[in-house]
């Protein structure tokens, strides 16, 4: 898998979409911006389902500029998707090691649980430890934690994010780590920093996907300065976690 295509389906109103086709390669990251309700969340969980037109909003997802037959589509997604939701809980009811093993067990691989955690503890600030249960995980951790298992567990080549900035987690690192991968990377965000981290960021409104932005060389130079703030800000999130005064 190389590249998916979007084709047009129909906004919250039911009037078609203002674009022929988006297409999305392997090694880049896309950014989804718009209101909240925009239909930013259905347009990642379209991608994750490869819809073919049977979803709410009528569009239709082609890998390799192929159609995905009815027998195959969720097999294909199982494969060929990861999707890190906006809200999550894991269900299972054992250790951060357990489930690396197992996991890797699921998918055919050798696990070293201990890497995977190193891993994760590079991109969450309140490290993760091998003998902890799951559901003892902030949400800051369970993020860090799928990262690290999309990034060495599971082999999927598109990555789905809804929302990264929240959870105190180094979005940077996480996001560098997955496009390094070869990984298609899509992510939902309202925060300027990530939107800019791409090259190109694709915008909802009312259901529909209004416009794909290429990112100005303005924008780029913007970029540097949001990155600037983004540092003091992590550094002030720092000296607040630990409990110190920030001035
Ligand atoms: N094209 C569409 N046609 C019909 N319903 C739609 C369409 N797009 C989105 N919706 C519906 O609108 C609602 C809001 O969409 P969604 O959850 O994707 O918003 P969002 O942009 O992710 O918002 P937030 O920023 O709050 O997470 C959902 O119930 C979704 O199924
Ligand atoms: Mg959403």
């Amino acid at each position: 898998m190389d590249c998916i295509t979007i084709l047009p389906g129909r906004d919250k109103h039911g009037q078609p979409e203002p674009f022929s086709a988006i297409d999305l390669y392997r090694g880049h990251l896309y950014t989804i911006v718009g209101n909240t309700g925009s239909g930013k969340s259905r347009l990642i969980k379209d991608i994750e389902q490869l819809a073919q037109g049977d979803s709410v909003t009528g569009r239709t997802v082609l890998l390799d500029g192929a159609p995905v037959s009815r027998a195959c589509r969720q097999t294909m997604s199982g494969q060929l998707v990861a999707h890190l939701g906006q809200n999550m809980r894991f269900v299972l009811d054992t250790t951060v090691e357990e489930f690396s093993l197992l996991h890797g067990q699921c998918r055919d691989r050798q696990v070293d649980p201990g890497e995977i955690l190193k891993l994760v503890n590079t991109i969450t600030p309140e490290p993760v430890a091998l003998e902890q249960s799951l559901n003892q995980l902030s949400g800051g951790q369970s993020r860090a934690l799928m990262i690290g298992d999309i990034a060495l567990i599971c082999d999927s080549p598109i990555v789905l994010i809804d929302e990264i900035e929240n959870a105190g987690i180094d979005k940077e690192k996480a996001l560098g780590l997955l496009r390094h991968q070869e990984k298609l990377v899509l992510v939902v965000t309202h925060d300027p920093h990530t939107a800019l981290l791409s090259k190109q960021r694709i915008v909802l409104g009312g259901g529909a996907v209004k416009a794909v932005v290429d990112r100005s060389p303005a924008e780029s130079e913007l970029y540097r300065t949001l990155e600037e703030e983004y540092r003091r800000q992590r550094h002030y999130q720092a000296l607040l976690r630990k409990g110190a005064l920030l001035a």
